[in-house]
């Protein structure tokens, strides 16, 4: 018999009184009779009745927490309260026992950052299961959008030798002996011996080479991982992490924050429509979770309410002139409660700030543009007054900045310019400026934090929850 989801079992339209074979992990056993089922494709269980008499005592003895089982029997409606049906199982097998006493995740609540130690077993948590489902979701549903529209999905380069964001925060990726490393004429490094025949790193976004097929297929987008070696241990900062950044040929600023704004939009409102027993086991957890912090601590609108109110409202536009004067002015800033006042147009905003914009006076989503030159990437384009580029940031609540993007300077002037004045490497780079001289064309992107997006709606507090396995500064286990 064809083993079925227990998803499948549970929704409406499951015939009952026909035999079906599951085959799941056991989340809790009681009264040696019940056993709550788990496959991972639902987050409800399956409730799995035996009958005490046709188990011997060994047999009995091995179902516990976390056993793997191969169950069969009739789907009959339940005579207990807490479910529809059940199964009445006839057959049992003991796929995979589970050692009780050493079994880690025990059917009772486990902190967090215990559950970061065996996250290989993590998943077999409710909570995680509905994080990472959605998670699969969210990734899917980012792709139907594109793919709707008619973008083109392409694999940009992990080992590159360009540093796309100049910010020198890379991973170098090498073969050479560090124990008795070639060394050149000058005393430094040799990388002509190295595996490349060249200094090469983990890329740190795929926006270079998304720009050089942009410019061919008009429209395109990368979904994939990068790597950033900043030694920030936030909860929103990760070393490996997903970005999805479409490029778009013939599309200037405003364009392009349009895109952005209905791509979060339409991706969010589908997870709404499709996810919803996960989000509201998450919308409850959350609920729960606030009551044991103090009230200012507290989370303003449940999870549901605030996706919702995300999807439903506008985002605010303002330039970084704006953003700045209403800073300035602002409470906090008056009574110096931010850490890093602002008193001097062309600082860099800090998350303190940005959450401030949004979480405070704005109460949503806001996208700042037309960024001073001195805190962006060489590759913004320059607006005429040669004070700033344009750049678009989106600020979320609890999150701060989940997208970061721009339109791309297409001058081949301007950006030789910029690039010495950076002191970026145009020798490298030689091919990003043959793009501004073949039929350069304006164009725009963005990226896009795919694990601050799982963040957002999963409400998870700390980013190492929202990825199977985190890689942070002194952490790369499993
Ligand atoms: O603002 P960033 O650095 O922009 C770029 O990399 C551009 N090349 C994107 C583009 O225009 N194609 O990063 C984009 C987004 C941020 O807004 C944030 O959501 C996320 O990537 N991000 C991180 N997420 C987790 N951990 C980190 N260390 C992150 N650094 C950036
Ligand atoms: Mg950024």
């Amino acid at each position: 018999m064809k083993v079925v989801k227990i998803k499948h079992l549970l929704s409406e339209s499951t015939k009952t009184n026909f035999n079906y074979v599951v085959k799941g992990w056991v989340k809790t056993f009681r009264a040696n009779r019940f056993i709550a089922l788990n496959d991972g494709s639902s987050i409800e269980n399956l409730q799995c009745v035996v009958d005490y008499e046709s188990l011997n005592e060994s047999e009995l003895k091995l179902i516990t927490t976390g056993t793997a089982l191969h169950l069969e029997g009739p789907l009959v409606e339940s005579q207990g309260s807490g479910q529809k049906v059940e199964l009445k199982v006839n057959k049992l097998d003991i796929i995979g026992d589970c050692n009780p006493e050493k079994y880690p995740i025990q059917p009772k609540k486990h902190s967090l950052e215990y559950l970061r130690e065996k996250a290989h077993l993590r998943i077999r948590t409710t909570t995680f299961a509905a994080v990472m489902r959605i998670r699969s979701s969210l990734s899917f549903y980012i792709h139907k959008f594109f793919q709707e529209k008619g973008f083109y999905y392409i694999n940009t380069p992990i080992i590159t030798g360009s540093d796309a964001e100049g910010a020198g925060e890379m991973f170098r990726v090498s073969t050479l002996d560090h124990k008795n490393p070639p060394i050149d004429e000058n005393g430094n490094l040799d990388f002509k011996k190295d595996f490349f025949g060249k200094e090469t790193n983990l890329t740190v976004s795929g926006q270079l080479e998304a720009e050089a097929y942009a410019l061919g297929l008009g429209e395109v987008y990368t979904f994939g991982p990068t790597f950033r070696a900043e030694n920030s241990n936030t909860k929103r900062h990760l070393a490996e992490f997903w970005m999805i950044e479409p490029e778009m040929a013939f599309y200037d600023l405003n364009d392009n924050m349009d895109l952005a704004e209905k791509f979060i939009t339409q991706v969010l409102s589908e997870v709404l429509s499709n996810c919803v027993s996960d989000l509201e086991f998450l919308n409850d957890r959350q609920k729960k979770e606030d009551l044991s912090k103090p009230l200012s601590e507290r989370n303003q609108m449940n999870l549901l309410d605030k996706i919702k109110f995300v999807v439903e409202n506008n985002f605010i536009r303002i330039t970084y002139n704006e953003a700045y004067r209403i800073l300035k002015d602002s409470k906090p800033n008056k009574k110096k409660k931010f850490k890093f006042l602002i008193n001097q147009w062309g600082t860099d905003l800090q998350s303190e700030h940005e959450r401030y914009l949004v979480e405070k006076h704005f109460k949503r989503p806001v996208i700042i543009f037309n960024y001073p030159i001195n805190i962006k990437a060489f590759y913004m384009r320059r607006n005429d007054d040669g004070k700033t580029v344009r750049a678009m940031d989106i600020l979320f609540p609890g999150i701060g900045e989940i997208v970061g993007g721009s339109q791309r300077e297409e001058r081949l002037d301007i950006l030789e310019k910029r690039m010495i004045e950076m002191q970026i490497n145009s020798e490298e780079l030689w091919w990003y400026l043959d793009l501004r001289r073949y039929g350069s064309v304006p164009h725009s992107g963005f990226g896009l934090g795919f694990e601050r997006l799982v963040q957002f709606v999963t409400g998870m507090n700390n980013i190492r929850d929202v990825i199977p396995f985190p890689r942070t500064p002194q952490n790369a286990s499993f």
